[in-house]
């Protein structure tokens, strides 16, 4: 052993002895105790509802090591993997120090530091728990700590973001999968002996077949009310991975990270790698407990502007899709106005002069205003929209080019493709910049900056990102090819983090061809993310309810469309009210009672928006159950209750039960009213204008539901 590591091994050593330490990461309801083993590495000695303390912690056995490495003892997968110059891929990690911070009233902050005695690699496991919301944020910096004309560049093959052990035998998994407009489905499947692993290869839309989200329960299927479940997700906005392996002894694995697939990248002396952060809540009390903490923390924490008003809107897409000028925009501003939404939202097509952008052909990249099209430009646009009353909002999908393009003309080296040696392959007739590229952040960022600085009155974007990563190769990394999907998407970040540094203001919506991007680090540039382009009202009951597992309602955006005409316009507009509402169709075509039912829900929605956006949710019966759906809300500020129930298709002798509301107070009373009525008709709700108390509502439960087919009823319960 040389003499510096020797000297190393002895003070890793004195520090193991000083420190047989117990390291407790808590929130209100879940404990995670880590602790220094005899062998000075680090164990995990259990993970789940809280305990005493001390005395407690004192009867735990060590358990597993908490973070494995790659080529040591370890017989499955393992969490970190480097490579030495001298080809050898052993790292071993002891205990050093740890310290806890309190970053802010409730939110803890604990930094494991952990190091290699031969090769010098730091490891730095940083846990933030959340203890009000039962949330804790786990991440990993692996750093070359050498120095010197010597030090050795190493290759960090595998970096999860955390690593986390199970006892108890009886798992199962519920996946979120789907593909373009089939988004978010649910499926539940056990977790036996062996490795069941969630990842995805696609680049930029890179969840466009499941996006990184997952619920583990423990001992039975978890429910609404019951059970207990690790709720997981990852906030990285590229490839992910989560494994999840079972042992011979029956332990559960979770491992969650970028996939290590294809990026390899270098960690020179002097580096640190920060892994995304792997966010979780382990809730005993049932799915319902899981989903409402996640999205209290989220609204609190990590979504972008998370409790400022959210705009409601009409988009044109799908009343025009390419054809529109001026004329037709400003008409549709009307409707807008009419309707009562917050912002008209002009999307794809407005651009490109050489190649206007007339289809999906052409124009991609060139963001000057079509001349023919919209010969006042967008101050034409922002000026009628403030004309109107209303805001205005614009499409843009900056990170992407079609060949026929001026944009491609100029910088073809600044797409990822492989040119001499592959034909290109379009997705969506388009390609992906190399955002690994310094110059393309600086174009993309110019894009936006010139947006806002020429018209200044924009005050919302829908960002898009159509095209996955194909025939990958960047011009720009020359022999640093691996590194491409990681380095995207911290091209991406420094993009989105100048831009919300110079346009605090702006609120943008992400979207990707539906919900082909989405998570949660993406949503801290972001308000909302579009949930889908499926907007079948029967559909979106599925699929907002597999994305309200994670993603408070706020965040959602659902949209009114012609998609299912056989759904009356109230039931397409009941559905989207549970989320963000917006609307995308021919107001102007629906006849006066339809149109005064938008009215009034938008007028609804607006009032009642501080319940539906930022209260807590419950899920009173799943749409998978059918043939009924129904969600709830409640208001933590004045105990206001908005409840939408969904006949979607009862057979005719279906025999309805009432249905039980949930989170109100058994000791208050609440007036029942129904609302979204459609003009000229009166409620058949029994309990209509009746009061009741939260006992009786909680324990007997309202008559909602009917074995009428596409019926829906939205119900506002008021606290007295
Ligand atoms: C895909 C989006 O999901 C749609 O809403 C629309 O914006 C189109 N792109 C426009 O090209």
């Amino acid at each position: 052993m040389k003499k510096a590591n020797f000297i190393t091994a002895l003070f890793l050593l004195f520090c193991g002895m000083l420190s047989a330490q117990t390291i407790r990461v808590s929130t209100s309801k879940t404990d995670l105790v880590l602790r220094v083993g005899g062998d000075g590495r680090l164990h995990q000695s259990y993970l789940g509802a809280r305990l005493g303390g001390d005395a407690d912690f004192a009867h735990l056995s060590e358990g597993p090591e908490a973070y494995i490495t790659h080529g040591m003892e370890d017989y499955f997968e393992p969490a970190l993997e480097i490579r030495q110059p001298d080809g050898r891929s052993s790292i071993l990690l002891k205990y050093v120090e740890h310290s806890v911070n309190t970053l802010s009233e409730g939110v803890k902050e604990t930094v494991i530091t952990l190091a290699d005695e031969v090769y010098p690699v730091t490891v730095r496991l940083r846990f933030t728990a959340y203890e009000r919301d039962n949330i804790i944020r786990a991440s990993t910096e692996i750093s070359n700590t050498g120095r010197g004309r010597k030090a050795p560049t190493m290759t960090l093959c595998r970096y999860a973001s955390s690593m986390l052990h199970f006892a108890g035998g009886d798992y199962r998994l519920t996946e979120f999968s789907g593909d373009w407009a089939e988004e978010a489905k649910m499926t539940t499947v056990p977790l036996t002996f062996g490795k069941k692993v969630l990842d995805t290869k696609l680049g930029t839309r890179a969840n466009m077949f499941t996006p990184p989200m997952f619920i583990v329960s423990f001992d039975g299927q978890a429910d609404e009310h019951t059970g207990t479940a690790l709720l997981g997700t990852l906030g990285w906005t590229g490839n992910f991975r989560f494994t999840f392996e079972v042992t011979q002894t029956g332990e559960l694995r979770v491992i969650s990270g970028i996939n290590p697939y294809y990026s390899e990248r270098a960690l020179r002396p002097g580096d640190t790698f920060v892994t995304p952060d792997f966010i979780f809540t382990l809730s005993t009390t049932g799915l319902g407990d899981a989903s409402r903490d996640i999205h209290r923390w989220a609204r609190d924490y990590q979504l972008y502007q998370g409790h400022e008003e959210r705009y409601t809107l009409l988009n044109n897409w799908e009343a025009t899709y390419f054809s529109f000028d001026e004329e037709r925009l400003i008409q549709l501003m009307d409707n807008a106005a009419d309707m009562g939404v917050d912002l008209f939202l002009l999307d794809d097509g407005w651009f490109g002069n050489k190649y206007p952008r007339s289809s999906d052909r052409q124009g991609l990249g060139d963001w000057e205003e079509t001349r023919e099209k919209l010969p006042g430009g967008v101050a034409r646009l922002t000026q009628a929209a403030g004309e109107k009353g209303i805001r205005f909002g614009i499409w843009v999908e900056p990170e992407m080019v079609n060949p026929k393009s001026e944009l491609y003309e100029k910088h073809p080296d600044w797409v990822i493709h492989q040119p001499d040696v592959r034909d290109e392959y379009y997705f969506r007739n388009q390609l992906v910049l190399d955002l690994s590229n310094p110059a393309v952040q600086d174009y993309v960022f110019s894009v936006i900056d010139r947006l806002m600085t020429d018209y200044p009155d924009i005050a919302f974007m829908k960002w898009d990102c159509n095209s996955p990563i194909t025939n990958i190769w960047s011009p720009y990394l020359k022999e640093k090819q691996t590194q491409l999907y990681v380095d995207y998407v911290h091209g991406l970040y420094s993009v989105l983090e100048r831009i919300n540094a110079k346009y605090p203001a702006l609120r943008m919506m992400l979207c990707s061809g539906g919900s082909g991007r989405i998570d949660y680090k993406a949503l801290s540039y972001f308000t909302e993310f579009w949930a889908s382009d499926n907007t079948n009202p029967i559909d979106r009951l599925f699929i907002q309810y597999g994305y309200s597992f994670f993603y408070p309602s706020r965040a959602v955006c659902a949209h009114v469309t012609s998609w299912n005409r056989n759904a009356s316009i109230k039931f397409r507009t009941d559905v989207a009210s549970m989320g963000k509402l917006g609307f995308d169709i021919r107001f102007n075509e629906l006849d006066e009672r339809d149109q005064e039912y938008i009215r009034e829900a938008v007028k609804n929605w607006k009032r009642l928006s501080y319940v539906i956006a930022d209260g807590d949710q419950y899920r009173l019966y799943s749409p998978y159950d059918g043939p009924h759906a129904a969600t709830q809300f409640v208001s933590p500020r004045d105990g206001k209750s908005v409840l939408f129930a969904f006949d979607v298709h009862p057979m005719a002798y279906d025999r309805t039960r009432p249905l039980r509301l949930e989170g109100l107070d058994p000791d208050a009373d609440y007036r029942v009213e129904e609302i979204n009525l459609v003009p000229g008709t009166r409620s058949s709700l029994r309990a209509n204008g009746q009061t009741f108390s939260g006992r009786y509502l909680m324990t007997v439960g309202l008559d909602v539901f009917t074995s009428g087919n596409l019926r829906s009823r939205v119900v506002e319960i008021t606290k007295q």
